[in-house]
């Protein structure tokens, strides 16, 4: 099948990938409901269409820290990018420069910042998890501030790990999970040839660099898993705030409070997320979350989304319900097991034509215009 649409890519990655990393993209936390309704939400909020209303001049770019996006969309930090194409984590971030749009990379990224960074004609921004391993945290800030990384996007929604139940039936996690990989990559020599020889070294870039020996998949639930840290409170951050001196965007916020707390804390920003529903299942979707933090802190901070958006038509319902930009993640990791660094420059491209289409639509002519007024209900 060619690919039409943003959807298509999901197919296509499919058919590329082992199954154990298909699922490890695609699946989310134990019945997967909130994932489900993550995109169920979005899909079902009914946009007012208003015609005749002089959109000639539409614009999608905006203004998020100081940078200058052409559209409201940054690249979710996703684990193991380096998985799915081969150095995935330059491909895709290429892809988004090209196309005027940040990526973000993961701290469990397979290229480490200083491969990324020197690759990419716009700032990289960089993830974080609050992780016990205090000397890591603080290692990997400076190498991020050497390397030139303008925002941190801080996760705070992974103190524990979600139970995927999908990493066990593919062979991720469970019983002969090392055999089952190999078997699964023999089946998939496109991928074997070109990801999993070509594509090496496999491992944490950024963790090996500090850890100074190689770490790989096999060590990589290991060592994450070790380094979860339940203990932390807001309190215990304080020193992030002061270390970092760029932009910092809070990640993993469902709850007005939360917003708030986050804001006082001193955050620039804060991604409205249920981690892809790969956390807590059963909590509210993004779409159904947004509002009330947008009425809680919008204006204070910038107001990032995801947790469900696969089409430009959802960054407009996105914005809509509050949102300044969105993040996109399993959506550009299907482009970019699909095809590479095209396939997600594609993937943007067709972001923004569905975006320009529901703005003439609705009678929007610049992102700062869309609100909850483009909404019927
Ligand atoms: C990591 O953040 C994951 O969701 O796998």
């Amino acid at each position: 099948m060619n690919i039409a649409s943003p959807a298509d890519y999901r197919a296509a990655a499919r058919r590329k990938l082992p199954p154990f990393l298909f699922h490890y993209i695609d699946g989310g936390s134990y019945s997967e409901r909130t994932l489900r309704n993550n995109t169920e939400d979005f899909e079902t909020i009914a946009l007012r269409q208003l015609v005749l209303r002089n959109v000639s001049g539409l614009d999608l770019a905006t203004n998020l820290f100081g940078e200058h996006l052409a559209l409201p969309v940054v690249l979710a930090p996703v684990g193991l990018t380096g998985m799915y194409a081969r150095r995935g984590e330059v491909q895709a971030a290429r892809a988004a420069a090209s196309r005027g749009v940040p990526f973000t990379l993961s701290t469990v990224s397979v290229c480490p910042i200083e491969e990324v960074s020197p690759a990419i004609s716009r700032p990289l921004w960089f993830q974080l998890y609050v992780l016990r391993d205090r000397g890591f945290m603080r290692n990997v800030l400076e190498r991020a501030a050497a390397a030139g990384v303008t925002t941190l996007v801080f996760t705070v929604d992974m103190p524990v790990p979600g139970a995927r139940y999908r990493d066990a039936h593919s062979g991720m996690s469970g019983p002969f999970a090392p055999a089952r990989r190999i078997a699964q990559a023999i089946t998939h020599p496109h991928w074997a040839w070109n990801v999993g020889l070509r594509g090496t070294p496999h491992d944490l870039g950024n963790v090996s660099r500090y850890l100074g020996k190689p770490t790989g998949l096999a060590d990589y639930i290991g060592w994450l898993g070790a380094n979860f840290d339940p203990s932390i409170a807001w309190r215990d951050l304080q020193w992030i705030r002061d270390f970092w001196k760029g932009p910092i965007v809070i990640k993993g916020i469902l709850d007005p409070q939360d917003a708030r707390d986050a804001v006082s804390f001193g955050a620039d920003g804060i991604v409205v997320s249920n981690h892809g529903g790969r956390q807590l299942d059963g909590v509210l979707s993004s779409a159904r979350a947004l509002p009330a933090i947008s009425d809680a802190v919008k204006g204070q901070a910038k107001i990032l989304a995801d947790s469900g958006i696969r089409s430009g038509l959802d960054v407009v319902r996105a914005l809509a319900l509050g949102a300044d930009a969105v993040m996109i993640g399993r959506s550009f990791a299907y482009a970019l097991a699909a095809g590479g660094e095209r396939a997600v420059a594609n993937l943007l491209d067709l972001f923004a034509q569905e975006m320009r289409v529901a703005m003439t639509l609705t009678g929007a002519s610049t992102v700062a215009q869309i609100g909850r007024h483009n909404l019927v209900g």
